[in-house]
């Protein structure tokens, strides 16, 4: 079975687990292939919920492109579940997340609900977070100072770069990629992280700090994870 395949059929488990929730709830919605995945496979039985609250502006073309009802977070008070995928998720259910770049978003709509259902296939299970590196969403003219900041954590900081193509890159510098906030993104190479509670913490207290891609306080509560057996299910 190939990654395209695993993520589908992972999908697929979310969308059962997710059916057996009381029908009429809203429900929110991750970002990133692993999550596409889960709407398409959810499309079909849309009408079991009331709604979706949606984590990016990718997402929420998506689930209108399905039918799906999708609705403003300010209007919504009771989440029973938030389903998304992670770039790693450590033996506790810590997550690095953003690797697409709505990590704030995925934040947000996390801490508003009862559970976190953590969607992969296996190979983004790991024992000890950080060789995927730690995305970071920053006000942009805090650039300089917060990386002189994690540089000092001893990590190996680069500005994410929007993807352009060569004939784009022929015409113009390589230009920042910025998240649907209006923020930039600093990737954090080569960090070991051994106390992703702690690290979340203090990153988030560095000034010009939108949100750290280290989802300890939001960690995942059920894990459904894909290989060539099938999908098995880990609660933290
Ligand atoms: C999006 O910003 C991320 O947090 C994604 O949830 C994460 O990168 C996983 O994406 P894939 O399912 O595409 O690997």
């Amino acid at each position: 079975m190939n990654q395209d395949q695993l993520k589908q059929l992972v999908g697929e488990a979310a969308r059962d687990e997710v059916l057996k929730l009381p029908a009429g709830q809203v429900l929110g919605v991750g970002t990133g292939s692993t999550a596409n995945c889960f709407i398409d496979a959810l499309a079909p039985f849309k009408s079991h919920f009331s709604g979706t609250v949606s984590s990016s502006n990718a997402t929420t073309e998506r689930l209108l492109k399905h039918g799906f009802t999708v609705l403003d977070p300010n209007e919504v008070t009771q989440l029973p579940a938030y389903v998304d995928g992670a770039d790693e998720i450590d033996p506790f259910g810590n997550m690095i997340k953003g690797g697409g770049g709505a990590l704030t978003r995925e934040k947000i709509i996390a801490s508003m609900a009862q559970q976190f259902i953590c969607i992969c296939d296996a190979s983004k299970q790991v024992p000890v977070l950080g060789a995927f590196a730690l995305p970071v969403e920053i006000i942009p003219l805090a650039k300089g100072v917060v990386s002189r900041e994690l540089e000092k954590l001893g990590g190996r900081v680069s500005l994410r770069l929007s993807k352009q193509t060569r004939s784009d890159l022929e015409q113009t510098p390589s230009q920042a990629f910025v998240t649907d906030n209006g923020g930039w993104i600093l990737d954090v190479a080569g960090l070991k992280i051994s106390d992703p509670a702690a690290l979340e913490s203090h990153i988030n207290q560095i000034a010009g700090v939108i949100t750290v891609g280290l989802f300890a306080k939001e960690k995942a509560d059920v894990l459904l994870v894909s290989n060539a057996s099938g999908v098995s299910r880990l609660t933290f």
